[in-house]
């Protein structure tokens, strides 16, 4: 089976994106040929800034090595190193209806919060279509908010084969439902867009406060508590085990318990599921020529296969 998923390098990365996607693309390794890559290009279409579109992108490479990515089963790369995308991006253009686009909750949600979209934000799925098709992928593990796009792809690749001929594999989507949102210290969706971010690498001590202040109800210590309601315990199942998180449930329906002590355990927890790849990320940070290496064999790797489909394309569309 092909897997592949893209992230975007548009900001720090947090729980929310190593739970929701980084995590379960990184399991895939093992079993399957996955091709994973920094959707520097889809930034753009919220970057304007060289120093920063370079450094997210850099911090996305040092990120998925240092959280297990093994450049020796996975194809990793930076869309940019594969230029071809753009040319498959125009030609699956031409079998998009416009009003497709015009459905795309992400487009909708941004226009509705007053950004004045770009051309290239509408497009933005054909773009996303491109990536996936151009290495006729089977499955794609994303998060339940690009399941739309992943739709889109499918619509996109059925209109070309049916002009052109069967060139395109129609690939499926991987929600993770158990992990669909991973909320943030405020309790809402954790994300980029909110201030309420918990880094997977930011400094250590700030990461402690930003822990020590999830937002919770104001029951005294001695009252007793619900743990389903509460984004402590909800963040503790992802870092510790079920023996553990059932002894914290038990101590919040006992009272005399506080949610202090809860978010003492849960920065213990997190701390120890991320030192040691925070420690791996250190020494990535003093050895950039290696990552630099891993991201060229990658594009070349990519770049193999996806001459096979551009021919096939380019034939089917009387190109070449
Ligand atoms: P953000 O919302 O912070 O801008 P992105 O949209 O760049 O994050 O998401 C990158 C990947 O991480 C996507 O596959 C997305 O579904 C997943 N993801 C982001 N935030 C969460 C979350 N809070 N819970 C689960 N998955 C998430
Ligand atoms: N749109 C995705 C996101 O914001 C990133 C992305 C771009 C992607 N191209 C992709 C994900 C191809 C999966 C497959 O999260």
């Amino acid at each position: 089976m092909r897997v592949l998923s893209g992230i975007q390098p548009s900001g720090k990365l947090h729980i929310g994106n190593y739970f929701g996607m980084m995590k379960p693309a990184l399991a895939l390794q093992e079993e399957h040929e996955v091709f994973l890559f920094i959707a520097n290009y889809h930034a753009l279409t919220s970057i304007s800034s060289a120093d920063e579109l370079r450094e997210h992108t850099r911090d996305v490479a040092l990120d998925f090595l240092a959280c297990g990515l093994d450049p020796e089963k996975t194809v990793f790369y930076r869309q940019s190193d594969v230029p071809e995308v753009n040319e498959l991006t125009w030609m699956l253009s031409t079998v998009t209806q416009k009003a497709l686009m015009e459905r795309a909750h992400s487009y909708k949600d941004k226009i509705a919060k007053g950004i004045d979209p770009s051309l290239s934000l509408f497009t933005y799925p054909v773009l996303m279509a491109a990536d996936i098709l151009c290495v006729n992928s089977d499955i794609v593990p994303v998060g339940k908010d690009q399941k739309q796009h992943l739709e889109m792809t499918r619509d996109i690749a059925q209109r070309f084969n049916n002009k052109f001929g069967e060139v395109f594999k129609l690939p499926e989507p991987m929600i993770q439902e158990d992990v669909s949102v991973i909320p943030g210290t405020d309790g809402e969706k954790m994300s980029k867009s909110y201030n309420n971010l918990i880094e997977i690498f930011g400094p250590v001590k700030p990461t402690r406060k930003k822990i020590m202040k999830i937002v919770t109800d104001s029951k005294d210590l001695e009252e007793a508590k619900d743990p389903d309601a509460c984004n402590v315990v909800r963040l503790y199942k992802l870092f510790a085990s079920d023996a553990e998180v059932a002894e914290m449930e038990k101590n919040y329906r006992a009272g005399g318990y506080g949610y202090g002590t809860a978010k003492k355990a849960l920065a213990e927890a997190f701390e120890a599921h991320f030192s040691p790849m925070r420690a791996k990320r250190e020494e990535l940070e003093n050895n950039l020529d290696y990552v630099e290496q891993v991201l060229s064999r990658g594009a070349e790797k990519a770049r193999a296969e996806i001459t096979q489909v551009m021919d096939a394309a380019r034939k089917a569309m009387g190109l070449v």
